[in-house]
Formats: structure tokens, sequence, C-alpha cells
């Protein structure tokens, strides 16, 4: 069967809500951040420090060509995947692309503490959310096959949801 691939911006529960869908699918749960760490042997914030953004990126696009050929699988990508074309291209070859639509105000709220993205290192974090979320969302809408509202939500409830939608899909 077709791979599930859960897209969004940082923080809006790819891989909380991508570990419970994979446990009622029974299908196996894969993320793309924990991947690029185990392949590198380095933490994300390492990679961008030492090697820099493009060379993540590079790293990321690899993963896709890999995870195109896989089945079965909910994938919770990195929250920039969707900005380079060939990515979505090579994860839809054999998955269906669902957007998980959060608030900045809820990716504030699951964020405010975390240290683990680089990209929202320093400065006003909840200014840096809306900024970078006002550029990637029409990205994140043209570039997949489902938009799920789940702002609000328990993980739990969000996979429930979303498992049912997509028993007309897959
Ligand atoms: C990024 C999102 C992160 C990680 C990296 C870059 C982004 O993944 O891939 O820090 O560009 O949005 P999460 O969406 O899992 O936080």
């Amino acid at each position: 069967m077709k791979n599930v691939v859960l897209v969004g911006f940082m923080g809006c529960g790819k891989t909380s809500i991508g570990k419970k869908l994979a446990r009622l699918m029974n299908y196996e749960f894969v993320d793309m951040d924990i991947e690029i760490e185990k392949s590198s042997n380095m933490k994300i914030t390492e990679i961008f420090e030492i090697c820099g953004e493009e060379k993540f990126r590079k790293m990321e696009t690899e993963l896709c060509m890999e995870l195109s050929e896989r089945k079965d699988c909910v994938i919770a990508t990195g929250g920039g995947v969707i900005k380079n074309e060939k990515n979505i291209e090579l994860l839809r070859q054999n998955g269906i692309v669902i957007y998980l639509k959060a608030s900045p105000e809820d990716i504030y709220r699951n964020l405010r503490n975390d240290c683990t993205r680089p990209l929202l290192a320093g400065g006003n974090k909840l200014e840096k959310i809306k900024t970078m979320l006002a550029e990637r969302r029409s990205l994140y809408e043209e570039r997949s096959d489902i938009s799920a509202e789940i702002g609000g939500m328990r993980a739990s409830e969000a996979a429930e949801i979303i498992k049912e939608v997509l028993k007309e899909k897959i």
C-alpha cells in the first residue's frame, strides 16, 4: 500500500501524530530527521552548524529518493521538505501527502522551550514562526493531496481522523 507522508511546519505534530497513525494502520513509522541523524551520526543542529543548510537539504533529497522505493510507511517529513519540488515528486511516487495545518500560536506553544530547530534559534520565536509560515503556507497547500485541520487536537484524535479520511484514498 501507498505511504502516508505527513508535511507541515515544525512543531505541528508530524512525529507524534505519525507514530499513532502508523500504529493504527499497522504501518512502519519513519521520521526523516531521525533517519538523517542516524545516517550522518550528527544531530540536526550540528549538521546545520558544521555543514550548512544546503548540505542538510541534499541529505533530505537523498532520503526522499530512498523513501520513494518503500511502501506501507507513515513518513514524518522535516518541515522544509516541501521547499524543493523534487522532494514532493519523489514522495508522491508511492505516497499520499497530508498537510497538518496548525496556527502560529499552536506551533509556538509546542516549540516555545525547544532548542533543536536551528531555523528558529535566537530572536523572537513567535515572529519567526509567523514569517516562515507565511512564506511556506502556499507550498504546503499546493504540494499536498489533503489538508488536515488538526489545531488544538490531541495526537490520538488527529490520527483517528486522518485514518478515516485515508480509508477512501488509499
Ligand atoms: C526544518 C524542520 C525540521 C528539520 C530542520 C529544518 C524546516 O524538522 O528538518 O530543522 O526547514 O522547517 P521538523 O519539522 O520535524 O521540526
